[in-house]
């Protein structure tokens, strides 16, 4: 079947409990969304396969939860204050608000035409910064400017202005990186297309620092790395292309950016549109932001970069004698995209024997929301309940594990199959007398029946084997 486009997900989110629209019951705030019972654990699934691949399976990372709302200088030497704006026009035609470099430019005259109407009648661009502004005690802003914090566009600076901590107490030496999984807020001119754009997601963000020389291989193998953990995921490498951003396009801290890019909106290619977007970028920061956070001098004459910092964010390296800033490669990922890239690849549909069509969603099991369910056969049968209440407890302690006695078999395995269950257990009345169960696998739909003595052993055991 042709990959699924985003409202087919949206769609199967919401009847399903994976994502619900935010404030739903008073109308809803644009681009919002709320991750529901099954959403959570998708988006837990991801993030602790991230952490534990980075954190507990390498031996040079070192983990970090940093506040989101940091004193304003942070963004004011990490150049967000001046820098971290989109160029916002008007149309007068339409009224509508554009991000101008977001817009198609007629070939003719080089100008940009409205996406809304095609009007050509724009006004001049203004920047817009798009960091959330707040207050911190009970002043306001305007009676006190020094009252005034942001809410963190990236969760990156708190990595950056933690290195000498982190440093200090893990005694790690170069290279060495550190992991940070977190919300981060962009009051997103254009947000949209589901949990693509929004203007509050969560990021997994590594800086890994490392010698000014070695930054150019590291870039290119932890981009290679990482596209691996992605497709470890289940997301087909099919589905990914590397966009290397050209030189005019780089962040002010960049050197070198690729953009991990997957086909998020595959129905465009009919029409001619582009049907791919990022998931993640990985950076050459440079030795940019830990220069930019140090108190310490810095040029031929000798003025100092950041007069408020009270901290100088170099390293000493004993075995040279040399003191310098360690360069930075950086790739992030957001969690909501990946969310969505996974759900997309893992959507698949079958037909069954009575010709209906069947909705499986082939979740990696790592990744699955519920990894069992057990089922009773026959609801009324009490002796049936009890067995499969029993199994389901014993089971959820190892596996999370849910218990369903709404509907019939077939119903209820088709329920399993849409949100992405790796097994069912059926117990029925063969159940009482041989203490064996049925096995009933997702995606092949094949059944084995198995003993109650060897069921947690066995279903660890499938589990451990398809796991990413
Ligand atoms: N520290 C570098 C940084 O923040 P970025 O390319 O702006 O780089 C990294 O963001 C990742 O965060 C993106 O690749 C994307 O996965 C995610 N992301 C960024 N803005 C987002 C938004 N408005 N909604 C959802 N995810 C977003």
């Amino acid at each position: 079947m042709s990959a699924p486009n985003i409202e087919t997900i949206v769609s199967l989110s919401k009847r399903r409990g994976f994502v619900f629209p935010a404030s739903d019951i008073y109308g809803g705030l644009g681009s919002s969304w709320d991750y529901g019972q099954l959403g959570v654990e998708l988006a837990n699934n991801i993030k602790r396969s991230w952490w534990n691949w980075l954190v507990y399976e390498r031996d040079d990372i070192e983990g970090l939860d940093s506040s989101i709302i940091q004193n304003r200088l942070v963004w004011k030497y990490s150049g967000h204050e001046d820098t971290f704006s989109d160029p916002l026009v008007d149309c007068r035609d339409c009224n509508a608000r554009l991000r101008l470099d977001k817009l198609d430019v007629d070939p003719t005259d080089g100008k940009a035409m409205c996406s809304n109407c095609g009007s050509k009648n724009l006004t001049e661009p203004r920047d817009f910064n798009l960091m959330f502004r707040t207050t911190v005690g009970a002043a306001s802003a305007d009676d006190d400017p020094a009252a005034l914090a942001y809410l963190r566009p990236e969760t990156a600076q708190g990595i950056f202005i933690n290195f000498k901590n982190v440093l200090d107490t893990s005694r790690r030496k170069l290279p060495f990186g550190i992991a940070q999984i977190g919300k981060a807020f962009r009051n997103e001119v254009t947000p949209g297309n589901f949990i693509f754009r929004t203007r509050e997601f969560e990021q997994m963000e590594l800086e890994y620092f490392c010698r000014a020389d070695d930054a150019p291989a590291l870039f290119d193998s932890l981009l290679d790395e990482y596209q691996k953990w992605l497709e470890g995921l289940g997301i087909s490498s099919e589905n990914f292309y590397r966009y290397e951003v050209p030189k005019k396009d780089l962040a002010h801290y960049s050197a070198r950016t690729v953009d991990l890019m997957y086909r998020f909106f595959p129905e465009r290619k009919e029409t001619g549109g582009d049907e791919w977007d990022e998931i993640m970028g990985i950076a050459n920061r440079t030795d940019f932001d830990l220069k930019s956070h140090s108190k310490k001098p810095e040029g031929a004459d000798g003025k100092r970069i950041n007069p408020d910092s009270t901290e100088d964010l170099s390293y000493f390296d004993p075995t040279t004698n040399e003191r310098f800033y360690p360069y930075v490669i950086e790739p992030s990922v957001g969690v909501n995209r990946t969310f969505l890239a996974v759900m997309m690849d893992a959507y698949t549909e079958k037909t069954n024997d009575k010709g209906e069509v069947r909705v499986i969603l082939k979740l990696k099991p790592e990744l699955a929301p519920i990894k069992v369910a057990v089922l009773p056969l026959a609801k009324n049968n009490e002796s049936i309940v009890s067995l499969a209440k029993k199994l389901k407890h014993e089971l959820q302690p190892v596996m999370r594990t849910v218990y369903d006695d709404t509907g019939g078999i077939g119903k209820l395995y088709a329920r399993q199959d849409e949100i992405g269950t790796p097994f069912c257990v059926t117990v029925d009345h063969e159940s009482l007398e041989d203490n064996a169960v049925t096995i009933r696998d997702r995606d092949t739909w094949e059944q084995e029946r198995v003993s109650v003595d060897s069921l947690q052993a066995y279903l660890s055991g499938r589990l451990r084997k398809s796991t990413v």
